[in-house]
């Protein structure tokens, strides 16, 4: 299981991203459960010195190659600060103009220098006619397409439903309609890897994941572990969700 906490921007004192690291590292000791975080990108240096078992994500990465361009981070240079992850394509970055086409520069600029890429995909509304699914296909084929096999397998995929961010397990996706789209999602990877190489992706879940539902999405969603939001800023909610995941 892989459980990635995203802490946007909501933590904005080096005080309490340290206190969250403490607690993180904490969680990281257990060997079953990997732990993973996405600071703002201000509070990256602070992983460097002593992160302990958690590793080191990344809440976007730079498109661009080699040309001056203020206020980007790109790759390599994330890489030496010891990022590992990087979260692309979110729907808060999407929302603020970010493209298919960019976004799937960024997956191919993070996989050369090898940080695996965190493609969060996710539909505004469930539509009664599953439109939704040709959105979720979209998302998928054009941030993948011309991407090899091989570099795929290394992907990590997470289901964000954009109706189900920000509030509470109440509001989340139910477990057997997780795992219908989690099939579907592992169906389109079909198209670009092949073989039993799709059922290799790891699939994580993201949208008002809390200690209450964790459990039951894991068990019942299929899903190999979890983007979470807010509920990773709070370490005793963050605590609970991996608990319920050792259970
Ligand atoms: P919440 O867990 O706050 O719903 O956020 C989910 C998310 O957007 C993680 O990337």
């Amino acid at each position: 299981m892989l459980v990635v906490g995203n802490w946007k921007t909501y933590v904005r004192t080096r005080e309490k991203a340290k206190k969250l690291l403490v607690a993180a590292k904490r969680l990281a000791l257990g060997r079953k459960i990997k732990i993973v975080i996405a600071p703002p990108a201000p509070y990256l240096g602070l992983f460097t010195a002593s992160r302990g078992g958690v590793a080191l994500a990344s809440q976007d990465v730079s498109e661009s190659l080699d040309s001056t361009e203020t206020g980007e981070v790109p790759a390599p240079l994330l890489k030496e600060m010891g990022v590992t992850y990087a979260i692309i394509g979110h729907s808060e970055r999407r929302a603020r103009g970010e493209t298919d086409a960019q976004i799937r520069e960024k997956v191919q600029r993070a996989l050369v220098h090898g940080i695996t890429p965190i493609l969060c995909i996710g539909e505004s509304e469930r539509d009664a006619d599953a439109k939704y699914l040709a959105h979720l296909r979209t998302q998928i084929t054009s941030a993948l397409s011309g991407i090899p096999a091989k570099d795929l397998l290394d992907i990590v995929i997470a289901y964000e439903p954009i109706w189900a961010i920000g509030k509470s397990d109440e509001d989340a996706i139910q477990p057997a309609d997780l795992m219908e789209t989690v099939l579907y999602i592992r169906k389109v990877l079909g198209d670009f890897i092949p073989g039993k190489g799709a059922t290799r992706v790891k699939i994580l879940y993201g949208g008002s994941a809390e200690p209450e539902n964790a459990r039951a999405l894991a068990g019942g969603g299929g899903v190999d572990g979890f983007l979470v939001g807010h509920a990773s800023v709070d370490a005793k909610m963050f605590a609970g969700i991996v608990k319920a995941l050792k259970q």
